[in-house]
């Protein structure tokens, strides 16, 4: 094993425990993986219009490989076109075949939650399962508003966790109040709308990131949006080529390494910029990354806003973050604790009980691990306080499973003193296969 001193990483990078240490200089370029969110729907949405499309850029990671599979397993022609992250999809219109198998959904809340809502209106029983955290994690969420519909559907403990059986079939629109802001439970629903009867109305509480309500109205699907409120109206969707833009929930990790390294200058090229997406760099601003965080060609791919991010080294303070940032930067949340360590004060985090039902309690697991690194963060229910700037050391952690927490360790010993052990270490492959590759490209660039 490396010493805190040496530029370091170690282990089997492929396996389940790798140790990683401070490099006197971390730089490089790299892209990070397509965005997740975006690949999912561009299978989805492509899957269930009518025509050919070409899907390119789509995420490696197992989360949309499982989305992948269970529409392939619903007679959705999904063929490699050539480049890697290339795909022909074939779309069937909004007539899907039964799966003769249960359907697996993996670790990926937003297969399970939006392939759901097409299969609420497929004319056929099916049964959509997944890995452990996925069956502890709630699903009345879009059980409740697709019941509302029409769809029938059975859950384990009263029908509010998977496995699900659904048997879907005739839709009627409804009018729903979104409890929480949630993009997969906004999507499920919307899915299941555009073959319903009637127009449905969506209440958001919140802006939750709008992938879907992009490429549904880029195929041409009908909904209108005013505010919070969104009006889909029933509608026959047309297979649109896509480009997927790379992962801000990915290059997030890039980020926050090349902030608060001493010594750092990483470029991440290709980042999706859309703006219900984009909470990680207005934080960060407000810390005072300003002088270390660059966005350079600011483009539009797609429909899709894009650009480079430069890094470099910067001096963050602490910030209170809620309300409405919090769907905006949800994923980020561990990785924005590590930054916080090594920011000067407080940063505090409210409004977060979602994360408590992600891959794995957020809150709980990012204190927990934080804590064996020598972090001064505390949590309560739906929040954390990170006292800064604290002196993090070396500690063997654990991903819970969790891909974001083993990526958010990782980065942690880049940063700190002494030599991080990450067990868990191939979770990241859930969103980010080539994670441990990169960091290895940033660490040797400047050997
Ligand atoms: C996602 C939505 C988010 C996010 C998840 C992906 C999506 O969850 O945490 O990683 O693709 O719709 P919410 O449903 O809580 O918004």
């Amino acid at each position: 094993m490396s010493t805190a001193s040496t530029p370091s990483i170690s282990g089997d990078i492929s396996g389940q425990s790798v140790a990683v240490s401070r490099p006197t200089s971390l730089g490089g370029v790299l892209s990070v993986p397509g965005d997740k969110s975006i690949s999912h729907r561009s299978m989805i949405l492509n899957a269930i219009a009518q025509g050919d499309a070409l899907v390119q850029g789509l995420s490696g990671g197992e989360d949309v490989i499982s989305t992948m599979h269970c529409l392939q397993a619903m007679g959705v022609s999904i063929e490699p076109a050539g480049a890697a992250g290339s795909y022909t999809v074939k779309g069937r219109g909004s007539q899907l075949e039964e799966p003769s198998d249960i359907l697996d959904a993996g670790n990926s809340g937003t297969s399970m939650r939006l392939l759901s809502g097409v299969l609420a209106s497929q004319a056929f029983v099916s049964v959509i399962t997944g890995d452990g955290s996925l069956r502890s994690r709630p699903m009345q969420r879009i059980v409740h508003p697709l019941k509302q519909m029409g769809a029938q559907i059975l859950g384990r403990q009263n029908d509010t966790l998977a496995p699900l059986i659904v048997r879907g079939g005739s839709l009627q629109g409804i009018e729903y109040d979104l409890p929480m802001a949630s993009a997969q439970v906004k999507s499920a629903i919307m899915l299941a709308a555009l073959s319903a009867d009637g127009d449905t109305v969506i209440h958001q509480p919140a802006l939750s990131r709008d992938h879907t309500e992009r490429m549904v109205t880029a195929m041409g699907g009908s909904i209108e949006e005013n505010g919070l409120d969104l009006v889909i109206h029933p509608s026959k969707l047309k297979a649109v080529d896509i480009t997927v833009p790379g992962d801000i929930s990915s290059a997030a990790f890039w980020i926050v390494a090349g902030l608060c390294h001493p010594n750092a200058r990483i470029l991440v090229r290709g980042v999706g910029l859309n703006p219900s997406r984009t909470g990680i760099i207005d934080v960060l601003l407000e810390m005072g990354a300003g002088d270390g965080l660059k966005l350079v060609d600011e483009r539009t791919e797609g429909g899709e806003p894009v650009a480079d991010i430069l890094v470099t080294s910067t001096d963050l303070h602490g910030v209170e973050i809620g309300g409405d940032m919090i769907p905006r930067m949800l994923d980020e949340v561990p990785i924005l604790a590590v930054a916080a360590c090594f920011a000067t004060g407080d940063t505090v985090i409210r409004d977060a009980a979602e994360l408590r039902v992600k891959e794995t309690d957020r809150i709980d697991t990012t204190v927990t691990e934080m804590t064996r690194l020598g972090a001064n963060i505390e949590s309560w229910g739906d929040g954390m306080v990170i006292h800064g700037k604290s002196e993090l050391n070396g500690a063997e952690c654990q991903s819970h499973g969790d891909h974001r927490l083993a990526m958010s360790m990782a980065v942690a010993g880049l940063l700190g003193n002494g030599e991080v052990i990450v067990h868990g270490a191939a979770d990241a492959s859930v969103s980010y296969p080539e994670f441990w590759q990169h960091l290895e490209l940033l660490v040797e660039d400047v050997r």
